[in-house]
Formats: structure tokens, sequence, C-alpha cells
């Protein structure tokens, strides 16, 4: 028997949920924690900024300060730049062996500090401490995949068309990759780019998001731990001044020879442009407007549980987030009614420190205003509310979940990434009016399709014009899968079977002449 929509999604809340809830949370105040740093990591060093420029790291639960690190400069990016271009001058002839026993014990490490890791990030993020844990669980596998990825990364020895040559292709690591990442996932999104680098043998110079610098640095002492030698990872922490500055350096440095970035199309294309000058090769992954589409033969139960895990992940803050609900005609109205209902019965928000919560706060007031703007703009436009579609009581960071139906193409819902807590659909008649509705954007990253029909899931998978399609699926993030977007979504593939590795790598063709 299918249990009904609200208790499976809580049953199955996601591997992120599940795996590892614990009766009791731990406290949550400032925190004397061991993995917890107050200095970026360059060179193996804890590290201050030559400026000596500091700034404070807070809960946006709560507002309070949960640790203070450097406020870098370019100088201080200069010089991790030029200590991982030297360190890679050495550790491009470590073998992969060695470098995947490094993150073998790395990964190991990762997750023998769950607990302490998870509660990092919700500190500094506000997810829910069950999230948290599964995001490290998460970002732990990255590690261990590129550990066993870049023990297979193979050259080839191509049939020669002449008699008096050989001829082959050899792969090498790129050099030195400047990365920025995110802070809807502070762990994960560093060991999706910095493990496949430091495993093709690359080194790293990360400059991760303002808001959540305390899980990278936490990263970077179990790196050290692990034996990963001082050089090839480098963090170089800044708060929102800086962080232009840094970014355009780490895409301009000659010395640098990979750009790796996750966050919106709008930074995305001013890193791009930076990097042409020296014609870098980077991987983007950026903004989606992902649709999900529920056909009338969908299983409604399995549309709304995926609905919930995919759209209340990190409060909706994730880049592969529905976006956009389009439901067909026929089956509208029950689902509105049970998405609302589910809404209602499962999602508690608040401090993401505590039991039960499953929903966190926004990362800051401005993602809250953001997002209250869309809701009004729809509610101007004709939307209608059925739950949530304010802001939370609960303080200027929390936003209620909210359902609105009678969307149409015109709102911000659905031109713009929501970013936040909030159900928009759609009616539609025909499967060619979801295509067009589902295409009709420059974003391209993920997809949902709901159907029962299988000619319909081939069909429609193969139409939408996204990297990734859930069907009849809500969650499909793993290291084995390849996430990475179409059109303005973004550019390579991370994780995956070859695609995540090769990002980092070169290829040679060698013609050897014979006698
Ligand atoms: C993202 O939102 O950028 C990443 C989401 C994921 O890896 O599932």
């Amino acid at each position: 028997m299918i249990p009904k929509a609200g208790g499976l999604w809580k049953a199955s809340h996601f591997i992120w949920k599940t795996t590892f809830i614990r009766p009791q949370f731990q406290p949550y105040v400032r925190m004397s924690s061991s993995l917890i740093r107050d200095k970026a990591y360059i060179n193996g060093q804890w590290t201050s900024a030559k400026s000596g420029a500091t700034y404070n790291v807070t809960n946006p639960a709560t507002g309070e300060v949960v640790g203070t690190v450097p406020d870098m400069d370019v100088r201080d990016t200069v010089a991790a730049i030029e200590t991982a271009y030297k360190r890679f001058q050495t550790f491009k002839k470590t073998t992969a062996k060695e470098r995947s026993e490094k993150l073998k014990v790395a990964y190991r490490l990762i997750l023998g500090n769950i607990d302490e890791l998870a509660r990092i990030l919700t500190l500094e993020n506000g997810k829910p401490l069950a999230e948290s844990k599964g995001e490290i669980m998460y970002g732990a596998s990255f590690c261990e995949w590129f550990a066993e990825e870049c023990r297979r990364v193979q050259g080839t020895i191509v049939p020669s068309p002449f008699p008096t040559k050989k001829i082959f292709t050899l792969k090498q690591p790129i050099g030195v990759c400047g990365m920025i990442t995110p802070w809807n996932f502070p762990n994960a999104m560093i060991t999706r780019k910095a493990c496949a680098a430091i495993a093709a043998g690359c080194t790293v110079v990360l400059k991760p998001a303002e808001d959540t610098p305390l899980s990278a640095l936490a990263l970077c002492e179990l790196f050290d731990r692990a034996g990963i030698p001082a050089g090839v990872m480098n963090v170089v922490t800044c708060n929102r001044g800086n962080a232009p500055a840094i970014g355009k350096v780490l895409c301009e440095s000659p010395l640098v020879s990979h750009i790796s970035f996750t966050g919106s199309s709008a930074v995305g294309k001013i890193l791009l442009r930076q990097s042409a000058e020296t014609v870098k090769k980077c991987s983007m992954e950026l903004g989606g407007n992902a649709p999900f589409i529920v056909f009338d033969s969908a299983d409604i139960e399995v549309a709304v549980r995926s609905a919930m895990a995919c759209k209340f992940r990190c409060a909706g803050q994730t880049c592969v987030c529905a976006n956009r609900f389009l439901v067909q005609e026929g089956i509208h109205d029950k689902f509105v009614e049970k998405l609302t209902a589910s809404i209602k019965q499962d999602v508690k928000i608040g401090n993401g420190m505590e039991s039960g919560v499953t929903q966190g706060p926004l990362i800051n007031k401005r993602a809250v205003d953001k997002v209250d703007s869309f809701v009004e703009d729809a509610r101007k436009q004709g939307a209608n509310v059925h739950v949530g579609g304010q802001r939370s009581s609960l303080g200027d960071t929390f936003y209620e979940p909210t359902l609105l139906s009678g969307v149409t193409s015109d709102m911000l819902v659905s031109k713009e990434e929501i970013f936040g807590p909030v159900v928009g659909i759609a009616k539609f008649k025909t499967e060619e009016e979801a295509i067009i509705l589902a295409n009709g954007t420059s974003a391209g990253l993920a997809g949902y399709v709901f159907t029962s029909d299988a000619s319909q899931q081939w069909r429609v998978a193969e139409a939408l014009e996204y990297g990734i399609v859930g069907l009849n699926e809500g969650l499909f993030s793993c290291c084995e899968g390849t996430f990475g977007g179409f059109k303005e979504s973004g550019l390579g593939r991370e994780g995956g079977i070859g695609y995540g590795i090769e990002e980092y790598i070169e290829v040679k063709y060698l013609c050897m002449g014979m006698k």
C-alpha cells in the first residue's frame, strides 16, 4: 500500500535527512570546535590577511557570530596562486595511486568528523542539521569517487595511418585551478571540484562563499591531516567587498590554467569574459529555472513526494530546485490540493539546529526580500495563494513555505530563479504546450517529468533542453551522476564516470617517428 504523500516524503526525505538523524541534537551556541579555524589556508599554513583585516561569519537563523576569518584581497590571492603554481611542478609528478590513497584517507576523515562538519555547516548556512549531514556524506562521496576515478584516467594508442610513425594520446593534469564555490552547498561543491582536480594531479586556489568559509577551512584541516601536501589545496577567504577583485585575479592570472565556478549565470558570464584574455578552460555550473512537469497519468503520490523533496531542499535554495510547476489540467486541482496539504503538514520552519525542523532560514534578509517581491508580483498579476505567501514571524531571514496557483509566464516566479520555498503552479493542456513552456528559458540545468506513460517519458525527456532530467524522481544528485547544464546553465560536467575528472585534464597528442 502506498502511504499518503506527507508520510512518504517524511519517511524518505532523502538520504540527506534520514540516514543520520539522532534523537537529540547537540547544543548550538558559539563553538570551540577543533575544526573551526579563524585563518585562511595557504601553503599548508593557517594564514592571516596581509592587511590584517578580518570579518565575522554569522548564523542566518539567529544573527549570532559563529566565527571570524581573514578578509583577504588580491595580494593574498596572488601569493596563493604562486604557491599553488610552485607546488604543481612537483605534484603533477605524483602517481595516481599516491593521490588516490590520500583522498581515501580524507574521505574517511570527513565521515569520521561528520557531526562536527554538519554542525559548522548548519551554523553558517542555516540548513537543518540532518540535511547538513546528508550534504557531508554527499561531499565525502566525491572524495572517494575521484580517488577511484584517477586510477583509470588513460591515454590511448591510436592505429597510425603511417608505417613510420606511432601515435598516442597522453592525459596530463591541467595546472593550477581557480575555484569559486557557493554558500548553498558549503561542503559538497568544494569536494565536487577540488577532489576531482587533486585526483587529476592539479593544485587548487579556492575562494569559498563569503557567508560560508568555515566549512571550507574545516575541509582544509582534514585534507592536511590526510597528508595532502602543503600548497595543493589553498583557500583564500574574503568578505563581499574583496570578492570581485579576487575572482578577477584568478581569471586573469597566467599561472592559473582553469576556472571552476558554481553560482549565478550573471557572475558566470563575468568570469568567462575575464578568463578570455588568457584563454582559460572554464567549468561553469550556473543558474537554473527547472520545470517540474506533471502529466495526467502521473502517480500523484510520487509527484507530490518528489515535489516536496526537490522544492524544499535547502529552503528552495539549490540550482536544481523545481522552479516552474507545469501541471496538466486533468490532475491539476488534485495536485494543488495534495501538495498544499503536504506543505502544511510536513514543513516545520525554524533554526536548523532544532530537532524536527525541515526548513531553515534563507541565507540573509536580502534573499527574503527578493522572494517576497516575487510573491507580491505574482499576487498582483492574479496568482492564488494556497499556503504561506508571506515573511515568517520567526525573523527577517525566514519565509513561509508557499504555494501559488494560476501562475503565468509573465510573472517573476516563472522568469527568474526563485531560490526560496515558493511553489508556483501553471496549468497546461497538451504535451506540446508543456515542452514549449518548459524550454522557454535561457536556463537548462535540470527538469523533472512525472508520467506513467513510458513512451511519453522518453519523448519528453529527449525534448527537454536540460542537462539533467528527473523521470518520476525529484532527487538525482550523486557522485556517479553527471551534473551540469545546457544553454546558459553552464559549461562542463561535474561527477560521473570520466566527465568530472576530465575537466581538469589536458590531452596531449604524441607522434613518434620510427626508423
Ligand atoms: C546546486 O544547487 O548547485 C547543487 C545541487 C546538487 O548538487 O544537488
